[in-house]
């Protein structure tokens, strides 16, 4: 993922759950609660990492993770059709023997006409170090099973400008494909980026920046999007610099991703990681997720803050896996007041929290 540089910070920005008054108050329509309560336990997807999920147009969710078998990486699909506590393998997109072959970070998001994609990072190397680096996707026409190559949006030759950790959305028209990614520009400078599709993926325009261009020693990462009301979008993200601790931050579009701006954070524990974090809209309040090893220990635990607001304060922390827990995803259940916690705690997990 990204290289975590672990030196103590000096000035610990406190800032969480800060209440930021903004000029540009966004209407909310809400329809549930921000109170988060865990529902059932952990249900399994399936022997991997990295966990990402996404309704299909027939109600049912299709899944994605990365498993490791056999020296190989590779990036697995499965489906449920009961909102995601029983998760079945449907098919296997792309494997690869992992010293050579880095792929992970799966995406999963079904088009209009129904074809799946699939967006991951699939990087060379050699001896350990990166000799290239790529964000492709493949498609599926039969719901998960058969998959074919489409496209590579984003490359760069090793080892410097690692392009990480993609995301897809369909912009309000309908037909605008946005996908948003993280590529570093150094070691210690990470930009958030998105390019668009018209045509279903298969060509990409080139890239706009939507954070971290007015720093060259901040490294912004992970981002996520979530659409707030209309054409209001919130990205969330980690970032640090000068190899201090990972804090969540977030940016704003009120254009439909076209331009981002209003720079918050969303949560930074004084002394400790917040990190690898996602954000989903739950019926008008928004839920972000993050990894933190802010209770001490040895591992990081996933938790969830929501917002009643479109992202301007924060707060309801709950923890949803325990510590050792990582790379965790969101995807909101189609009750529109209850979302599935996605994460790797020993293996590829779904846990189910509802809002009231
Ligand atoms: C699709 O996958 C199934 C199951 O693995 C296989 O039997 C079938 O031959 C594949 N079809 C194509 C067109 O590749
Ligand atoms: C959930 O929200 C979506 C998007 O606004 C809407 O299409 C759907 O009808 C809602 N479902 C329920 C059960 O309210």
């Amino acid at each position: 993922m990204v290289a975590h540089g672990f030196l103590a910070r000096l000035t610990a920005a406190a800032l969480c759950l800060l209440a930021i008054p903004i000029s540009t108050a966004v209407p909310i329509e809400k329809r549930t609660g921000v109170v988060p309560t865990l529902s059932g336990g952990e249900n399994a997807m399936g022997g991997g990492t990295y966990p990402r999920a996404n309704y299909l147009s027939d109600g049912s969710i299709i899944g994605a993770y990365t498993a490791f078998s056999n020296g190989d990486s590779i990036l697995t699909v499965v489906h449920s059709t009961d909102n995601g506590v029983t998760w079945n393998q449907v098919g296997t997109v792309a494997r690869g023997a992992t010293a050579t072959t880095d792929i992970d970070n799966p995406y999963p998001f079904q088009l209009p006409s129904g074809r799946i994609l699939l967006v991951f990072r699939n990087h060379d190397r050699s001896n350990g170090g990166y000799t290239f680096f790529r964000i492709t996707i493949c498609y599926s026409d039969d719901n998960g099973v058969n998959w074919s190559y489409l496209s590579t949006p984003a490359s760069d030759p090793g080892p410097i400008n690692g392009n990480w950790e993609p995301f897809l959305r369909l912009a309000e028209d309908g037909k605008t494909l946005q996908l948003y990614y993280s590529r570093e520009n150094s070691a210690a400078d990470q930009d958030s980026l998105m390019r668009t599709s018209t045509d279903g993926g298969a060509s990409w325009t080139s890239a706009t920046v939507i954070s971290g261009a007015d720093s060259n020693n901040q490294r912004d990462g992970m981002l996520g999007v979530a659409q707030i009301s209309g054409s209001n979008l919130i990205a969330i993200f980690e970032s640090e610099t000068n190899g201090g601790k990972f804090s969540v931050h977030s940016v704003t579009s009120s254009d439909d991703g076209k331009t981002w701006g209003n720079r918050k954070t969303v949560y930074a524990p004084s002394g400790f990681n917040a990190q690898a974090p996602q954000i989903t809209n739950v019926g008008g309040t928004l839920v972000a997720s993050f990894q933190t090893d802010e209770d001490g220990g040895s591992g990081e635990a996933i938790k969830i803050l929501t917002s009643g607001d479109g992202g301007a304060t924060w707060g309801n922390k709950l923890t949803t896996f325990p510590a050792t827990s990582n790379w965790a995803g969101l995807l909101t259940l189609n009750d529109n007041a209850s979302f599935l916690s996605l994460a790797d705690h020993s293996g590829a997990k779904a846990q189910k929290v509802t809002l009231s």
